[in-house]
């Protein structure tokens, strides 16, 4: 496994690979690797015949307030994990090889940016498009994979691929979970064991969910609302920041609960910030 810093030399890389006619699949990712990331890495290793996984914490999209100084970092470790899962290169660009001073071009995906997270991140889903667009060019992959966990980053990247004609096609994979269905992330190393216990409740409320409305136990979106912020409520150190239940290709909010539907939520733990949903065909 190669690894490169910077774009000239991925780009090198990846130009060779293609002249040699070997298809090229690529994993965008903020590091500090858990099997969530590592499952992409194989679908990719799966669907291609080399495989670059970029590391790049991006400041773009992370609010003012938010998390960037302390998002967690072990590139050491990430790079031994992705050359133990046969990846043939890893791009770890510094802010300076991506941002190289004052950027004045911007990627905006209009309304599949507006709700869910995008209303209580702004700006957020504008880094988000932005550093994907330009990961893109830089390392000219023929497939890219996302995980569904970010359901509306999968959306919005989709949306964009199509809309500025990048020549990739976009995948999606599971939502790859713990034992007890907490869905992995990097920000659960956050988590004190309290608030790991309670963060549970995410996965709960959204298999409750589901099973309410397979078993046509309820009808109109706001009861469902009701129900699972009460469920969620009963957890310790938990505030909810939004329930969505909506359509899952326009992300608007529906008033009846007619599938295909999509749940997602975004829940505090204490003051760390996580995210889950669920498709219900
Ligand atoms: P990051 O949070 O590191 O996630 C990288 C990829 O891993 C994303 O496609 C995300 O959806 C996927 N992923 C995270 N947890 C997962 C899980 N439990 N199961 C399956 N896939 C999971 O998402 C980002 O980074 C950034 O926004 C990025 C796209 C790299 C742009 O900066």
């Amino acid at each position: 496994m190669i690894v490169v810093r910077e774009k000239k030399e991925i780009r090198q890389n990846v130009d060779r690979w293609k002249k040699q006619g070997l298809k090229v699949g690529f994993v965008p990712t903020m590091g500090f690797f858990h099997k969530g990331h590592l499952s992409l890495m194989k679908k990719s290793l799966k669907m291609s015949d080399r495989t670059v996984v970029s590391i790049f914490v991006n400041p773009t999209q992370f609010g003012p307030n938010e998390d960037f100084d302390k998002y967690p970092r072990d590139i050491e470790r990430d790079i031994k994990l992705a050359e133990e899962t046969g990846v043939h290169a890893v791009f770890i660009p510094t802010v300076k090889e991506m941002y190289s001073g004052n950027s004045k071009t911007w990627v905006t995906v209009e309304d599949l940016s507006k709700n869910l997270c995008g209303k209580s991140r702004p700006g957020h889903f504008k880094g988000v498009a932005t550093v994907v667009a330009k990961l893109f060019n830089i390392v000219q992959p023929d497939v890219a994979i996302f995980g569904q966990k970010d359901f509306q980053q999968l959306c919005i990247i989709k949306q964009m691929v199509k809309d500025l004609d990048f020549p990739i096609q976009i995948v999606g994979a599971p939502i790859y979970r713990e034992k007890d269905g907490l869905a992995m992330s990097s920000r659960n190393a956050y988590l004190t064991d309290e608030e790991r216990h309670s963060a549970t409740c995410l996965f709960k409320a959204l298999k409750m969910a589901k099973d309410l409305i397979d078993r046509d136990e309820v009808e109109r979106a706001k009861d469902l609302f009701s129900i699972i912020k009460s469920f969620i409520e009963t957890f310790p150190f938990t505030k909810i920041d939004y329930i969505f239940i909506g359509d899952p290709e326009s992300l608007e909010p529906v008033d009846e609960l007619k599938k295909p539907l999509l749940i997602a939520l975004a829940v505090y733990l204490g003051k760390t910030r996580l995210i889950d949903n669920i498709l219900i065909n």
